[in-house]
């Protein structure tokens, strides 16, 4: 393991959480009681949690103080102002519309937007993307690069749209049926993957001659502008935030959860160009999430957010971030783990399929391994495979597997040390020299919509 360098934290701990390690009967007995679903297990009694990165990240000494300066005006809020100012910076966007967290800002975008029949190309949607879409009666269409999902590919962009695809879509379709195009930075429906600059450009370009605006799910802009610097030519000696900036250059809006890359528990924002669209945004934003100056945050919370954008440009924080996640790639690959390559922003996937061949898909290997890491190590992880994407055949009722069967172990920002990573190392390299030993499951009980969140299952 000594090999393999682990990066440097770019900060100290000033405030600790304490984690506790349960005993594994305990852990069998949790298990049975949560049906063998990870998303039931109370978070206490996790030891090293991966579910997501989204909401999880610690704050810094410069957000925690941010709070105490929140204006909790109803209107006008100071702090609202100091958001605005950041995010027209980085994304220079004129309007900026914070919302509670990025599904709202996808919800009001799209009940503007789309109508029943419409089309909305993206890389490949998030979940909460895709079903704000498909509620409008229009269709959501992935139109990632064939390499986006090739495991074994070392493409530098995975996340890219293939852009011929992407002519011939439109072409088909007809502008009229495609109120906007997306596009997901980095792509972590594909494995945290980036997109280039150039393919972004390209994007634009065609965008612009069909007159249909660009918008971007910018959840990980960050990230993927680090990647862009690290691998792009051309890019090596500008700035994260130079890069950022031309990046929404291309586009005409945004949304965004702040719980990603804005560092903060809790928020989101959409922000546009446009000043008849943004009036629109505006209206269903006082419907449902509150006044356009806080948007269903409290003013301490747009502080924290603004303060967070600042902090996740700072290329040391940005270069550990990174790395940190490449190690625990790293050292899982070095142990011959099968991982979804190359590692991506904010997580490190197992290819479930080929760590449980013994496995048939109907008994959902991905599923399998969260039950079994769960219950030798106390992680938890989310499955990314059968269980929370299979569709069911109309005729048949049998189900059609997507072509990827993968765990996700995202890394929560700032939180947990090189020394916790190696821990997630260590008990997955020991549970793949025992992996025949771990069963597959059956659905006792499952719901119509996003059964992952609360499907009940027995072991095989
Ligand atoms: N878009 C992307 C690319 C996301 O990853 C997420 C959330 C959202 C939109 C929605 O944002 O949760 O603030 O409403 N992803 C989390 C995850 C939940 O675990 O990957 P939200």
């Amino acid at each position: 393991m000594s090999q393999i360098k682990a990066p440097v934290e770019p900060f100290r701990i000033k405030t600790v959480e304490r984690i506790k390690m349960t005993s594994r009967r305990e852990r069998e007995n949790i298990l049975q009681e949560a049906g063998y679903n990870v998303f039931n297990i109370p978070a206490e009694k996790v030891f090293i949690d991966l579910l997501t990165d989204s909401g999880t990240s610690a704050m810094s000494d410069n957000q925690w103080s941010g709070l105490m300066i929140g204006d909790e005006s109803y209107a006008g809020a100071k702090n609202f102002f100091r958001l605005e100012a950041t995010v027209k910076n980085i994304f220079c966007f004129k309007h900026v519309i914070p919302t509670h967290q990025g599904r709202a800002a996808e919800r009001i975008l799209f009940e503007t937007l789309v109508r029943k029949g419409d089309y909305v190309p993206n890389n490949i949607h998030f979940d909460t993307t895709r079903a704000n879409v498909e509620v409008r009666g229009a269709k959501a269409v992935d139109l990632v690069i064939d390499e986006g999902y090739d495991p074994d590919s070392e493409h530098p962009f995975k996340g890219n749209m293939d852009v011929d695809r992407l002519k011939k879509f439109i072409e088909k379709k007809g502008a009229k049926k495609i109120p906007l195009v997306m596009m997901t930075i980095t792509n972590n429906s594909g494995g945290g993957q980036p997109v280039s600059v150039k393919n972004i450009k390209e994007v634009s370009q065609i965008c612009k001659q069909h007159k249909i605006p660009l918008f971007f799910d910018a959840c990980r802009f960050a990230e993927n502008a680090y990647f862009v610097k690290k691998r792009e030519k051309g890019y090596e000696k500008k700035s994260v935030l130079e890069i950022a900036q031309e990046i929404f250059s291309y586009g005409q809006g945004a949304t965004m959860s702040a719980k990603k890359d804005a560092l903060v528990n809790i928020g989101g924002f959409v922000t546009v160009d446009d000043d008849q669209l943004a009036e629109k945004l505006k209206n269903l934003l006082i419907l449902s999430e509150g006044f356009p100056t806080y948007g269903g945050l409290a003013g301490r919370d747009l502080e924290a957010i603004a303060r967070g954008l600042e902090e996740v440009l700072e290329e040391d924080y940005l270069e550990y971030r990174i790395s940190q996640v490449a190690y625990l790639g790293k050292l899982l690959d070095k142990a011959g783990i099968p991982i979804f390559k190359p590692v991506g922003g904010h997580a490190v996937y197992l290819l479930a399929d080929r760590f449980l061949p013994h496995i048939p898909r109907h008994q959902y290997p991905g599923w399998a391994l969260t039950v079994a890491l769960y219950r030798e190590a106390g992680i938890r992880a989310v499955e990314i495979g059968g269980v929370m994407f299979a569709q069911k055949d109309r005729k048949t009722g049998k189900e059609v597997f997507p072509k990827l069967e993968l765990v996700r172990l995202a890394i929560p920002r700032r939180v947990y040390t090189n020394a916790h990573l190696e821990y997630v190392a260590e008990a997955i390299i020991e549970l793949y020299k025992n992996r025949e030993k771990i069963k597959g499951l059956r659905i006792v009980r499952e719901s119509p919509h996003l059964r992952h969140f609360t499907v009940k299952m027995e072991e095989v």
